[in-house]
């Protein structure tokens, strides 16, 4: 076990310590490449400790970075159709870009994902009040939410997929929620390509949580324009329509001939900026698809593909939706890696998760953790390319 310690594990061979794959070069044959997890240092945080990156790489040379600040993946790594690796998320290349303020970048957002109406709640009779961080609304877990806390990490290798645990301990009335919550997320880069992501909790009190993954993607490579010729498919016949300050109205919709329907594929600019009420809101998509299931467990959410590169991603969960967040509040402020301004709409988020505000809708899917349940949710981020 290693907590926060400088570390490395080689796995089917010998790997270095403390570096990462060689940045623009075409990768080497994937017979001559070892599935790793090396650590190294990242920076201090400002007023705050040293902290480590945490680097898997799987035998294909795909590539994910992560440090136990936000449990935040800084980069992901993957091969377009000729074979050339690209960072496909956006973010930061040191510590400070990533402690200054930011939308949250690559980062676990918890305790609970996305908004809560006036930041408040009632539990069991009792009225909770949440710092209010969004006009009136609580988002992403209020002030300092996850996002903004350094987690402990353990690296761990699995039969060649390799991976970080990240566990945390936030204390009762932390930013107004209830309870000593435990939370923990195992990222696992598999053999396959994929990332898998899966959170665990457990409470002493009954409490609202919404653990979700808010990494930008832009799968021509960070830096390289906007979004809007992506293709998406989001798997779901309905979404939960918001108010102006995208709280949802309680009302499932149909995606039928709107906007929403990304049940077969569509490029994300076809209709973001339609004449449409829900889109104004948003200032573009930025709302709660409801998945079509058949079954409880990991169901298939959505795709994104990006036509030059021919990358792919295919998004699986066992939540009950997906928040589709065309990166409409990017407005050319941040500057990322290597100095790349992040315009509107040059990432997109699928946060998959429980519907936003659901403590205060009794007809959606309950977000309530009570004590002796165990919280479980798993998401499975898996890289292709269409040649
Ligand atoms: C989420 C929300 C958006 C926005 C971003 C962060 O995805 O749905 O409205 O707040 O986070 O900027």
């Amino acid at each position: 076990m290693v907590r926060y310690a400088l570390a490395c594990i080689a796995l089917a061979g010998a790997a270095a310590c403390g570096g990462s794959n060689a940045a623009d070069k075409p990768a080497p044959p994937p017979s001559a490449k070892k599935a790793s997890a090396t650590s190294a240092p990242f920076g201090d945080l400002p007023n705050g400790p040293a902290l480590t990156v945490y680097t898997l790489t799987n035998a294909n040379g795909v590539e994910v970075r992560t440090i136990p600040y936000g449990a935040i993946v800084v980069s992901v790594r993957v091969p377009d159709k000729n074979g050339k690796f690209d960072d496909v998320l956006l973010g930061f290349d040191r510590i400070d870009g990533y402690a200054a303020s930011h939308p949250y970048f690559g980062a676990v957002v918890c305790r609970y994902g996305n908004r809560i109406a006036k930041a408040s709640f009632t539990l069991d009779g009792q009225q909770y009040a949440l710092a209010a961080n969004n006009g009136p609304n609580s988002l992403h877990g209020g002030v300092k939410g996850f996002d903004k806390k350094v987690w402990e990490a353990e690296l761990f290798d699995r039969d060649g997929n390799v991976g970080v645990i990240y566990t945390i301990t936030s204390p009762d009335g932390d930013e107004g929620y209830p309870g000593n919550l435990k939370a923990q997320v195992t990222y696992t880069l598999t053999t396959s390509n994929e990332l898998t992501v899966e959170y665990e909790g457990s409470t002493d009190k009954a409490t609202p949580i919404n653990l979700t993954q808010h990494s930008y993607f832009n799968l021509a490579g960070e830096g390289r324009g906007d979004v809007l010729n992506h293709r998406l498919t989001i798997d779901a016949s309905r979404y939960t329509p918001v108010d102006a300050t995208l709280i949802p109205t309680g009302d499932y919709a149909a995606v039928e001939n709107t906007p929403f329907d990304f049940r077969r594929p569509m490029a994300i600019g076809a209709r973001i900026d339609a004449d449409d009420e829900q889109l104004r809101h948003g200032g573009g998509y930025d709302h709660n698809w409801v998945l079509d299931r058949d079954r409880d467990g990991l169901v298939h959410a959505a795709r994104l593909e990006e036509p030059t590169s021919g990358r792919m991603l295919d998004v699986s969960t066992t939540e009950p939706g997906i928040q589709f967040y065309a990166g409409n509040f990017l407005d050319g402020t941040i500057k990322g890696k290597s100095g790349h301004v992040y315009a509107r709409r040059s990432g997109l988020c699928l946060e998959t998760q429980h519907f936003p505000d659901s403590p205060n809708h009794s007809g959606f899917p309950s977000t309530i953790l009570r004590p002796g349940e165990q919280y479980r949710s798993k998401t499975v981020f898996a890289f292709g390319v269409s040649k």
